[in-house]
């Protein structure tokens, strides 16, 4: 798509990869396979990525939804493959203050939550909050007002699924009206615990909000629902919002109850050890219990469902450092007797993972640091 309107439509997808096209006119931009009807990624040169980022900026709807989805996913890919630099990949999300569709904020959300894991225990966290509490707030805000202060269920699964990214996005990155808002509907529930008031589709994001910011007594309450839920659904959502407290005698506390069948069943230990360890809080809890506890574990929940290869896979997603490099390779010597059975490929592939992570945050932390409090000041 060529110019300021969908007069100019290419015949795109194109099959050669290195094919040059010549664009007339200054202030024309360049866009090939439009609505992504080819599987392949696409650069340009920086004349017209800046074209492209300044109308993202200032008329984003004049480039296809999808296509801005599929900007801001090619950009980060090509980054990581050193193509362009992280600075235009992270320059693609700063329009998306007035993005209020699905794909392009789940695309730059799932690019952005590698960098959270990277970060999320550095000096770039705090800017990286900022700047994306800055940039969800109106998307947090527009659904508030479209759903009449979150009563109202949208028609469009797109639509709902967006509303959840908004939601979970802002109070997990604390817009103070998001953590209120969670906080006033968990008071409301806890008033008259048999008359949920949560809308059932928002419930996961409201139950691990207020459980972050809650106290004991809303953890004991959460845990008395998970212990009485009887629709396997509710008692998932329960589950893993019980994970998000940011207390870390409570969340060693449920790490034991992961060894206790009659509080956790046994089929949902690895899940609910996963859930803690997605917690930044509980990261490392997780991981002096999984080391602490490699043994009972593989003897007493080897043969069945429990899932070695995801447990290993998320304990490790945010190891970056050589000293955490290290630790993983003592942990596969000390447990070279017993085995790791269907982790045993998680395993390796945890520690070229670690390896990889170390290289890419030496290479990136100080410009990615720089950009977000520029882009966050
Ligand atoms: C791209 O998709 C949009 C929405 O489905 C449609 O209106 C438009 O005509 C498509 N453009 C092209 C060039 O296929
Ligand atoms: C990213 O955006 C900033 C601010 O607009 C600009 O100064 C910089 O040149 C851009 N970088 C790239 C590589 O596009
Ligand atoms: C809220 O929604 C109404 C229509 O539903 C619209 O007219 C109004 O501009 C919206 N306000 C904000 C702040 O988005
Ligand atoms: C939503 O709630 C706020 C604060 O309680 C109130 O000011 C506003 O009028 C409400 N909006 C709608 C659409 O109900
Ligand atoms: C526990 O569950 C039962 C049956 O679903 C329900 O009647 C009761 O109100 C629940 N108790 C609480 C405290 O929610």
């Amino acid at each position: 798509l060529e110019g300021r309107g969908p007069t100019n439509v290419l015949p795109f997808p194109v099959s050669a990869s290195n094919s040059s096209f010549a664009v007339t006119g200054a202030s024309n931009w360049l866009l090939l396979n439009i609505n992504v009807t080819g599987y392949f990624r696409v650069n340009y040169d920086q004349d017209n990525w800046n074209k492209l980022l300044t109308e993202l900026g200032t008329n984003h709807e004049a480039i296809p939804v999808i296509n801005r989805a599929q900007i801001i996913d090619d950009a980060f890919n090509l980054a990581r493959a050193k193509h362009i630099s992280i600075t235009l990949a992270l320059n693609t999300t700063t329009y998306l203050d007035k993005e209020r569709e699905y794909l392009p904020w789940s695309a730059a959300l799932d690019n952005l939550g590698y960098f959270r894991l990277m970060f999320d225990r550095s000096e770039v966290y705090g800017p990286m909050q900022k700047y994306i509490r800055n940039q969800v707030t109106p998307l947090f805000q527009y659904f508030g007002n479209i759903t009449s202060n979150w009563t109202r269920l949208l028609d469009g699964l797109m639509e709902q699924y967006n509303e959840i990214n908004a939601i979970s996005t802002a109070c997990s990155q604390g817009v103070p009206e998001c953590t209120q808002l969670a906080a006033a509907f968990f008071n409301q529930w806890k008033q008259n615990p048999s008359n949920n008031p949560i809308p059932p589709n928002l419930r996961s994001s409201i139950y691990c909000s207020a459980i972050e910011t809650g106290s004991e007594a809303d953890w004991e309450f959460l845990w008395q629902m998970f212990k009485n839920a009887t629709v396997v659904a509710e008692a998932d959502k329960l589950r893993s919002a019980l994970a998000c407290s940011k207390e870390p005698w409570i969340l060693k506390r449920y790490l034991e109850y992961c060894l206790d069948p009659s509080k956790i069943r046994k089929q949902d230990a690895t899940s609910t050890i996963n859930s803690i360890a997605s917690n930044v809080v509980g990261q490392s809890l997780a991981w002096d219990f999984i080391r602490g506890n490699w043994k009972t574990l593989f003897s007493q929940y080897g043969g069945g469902s429990f899932s070695f290869s995801g447990l290993i896979q998320v304990v490790t997603q945010r190891f970056a450092s050589e000293f955490e490099l290290q630790q993983l390779e003592q942990f596969k010597a000390d447990n070279a007797d017993v085995g790791f059975g269907s982790g045993t490929r998680a395993l390796e592939q945890a520690l070229e993972k670690t390896k990889a992570n170390i290289k890419w945050v030496a290479e990136n932390k100080q410009t990615v640091l720089t950009w977000f409090e520029t882009a966050s000041s």
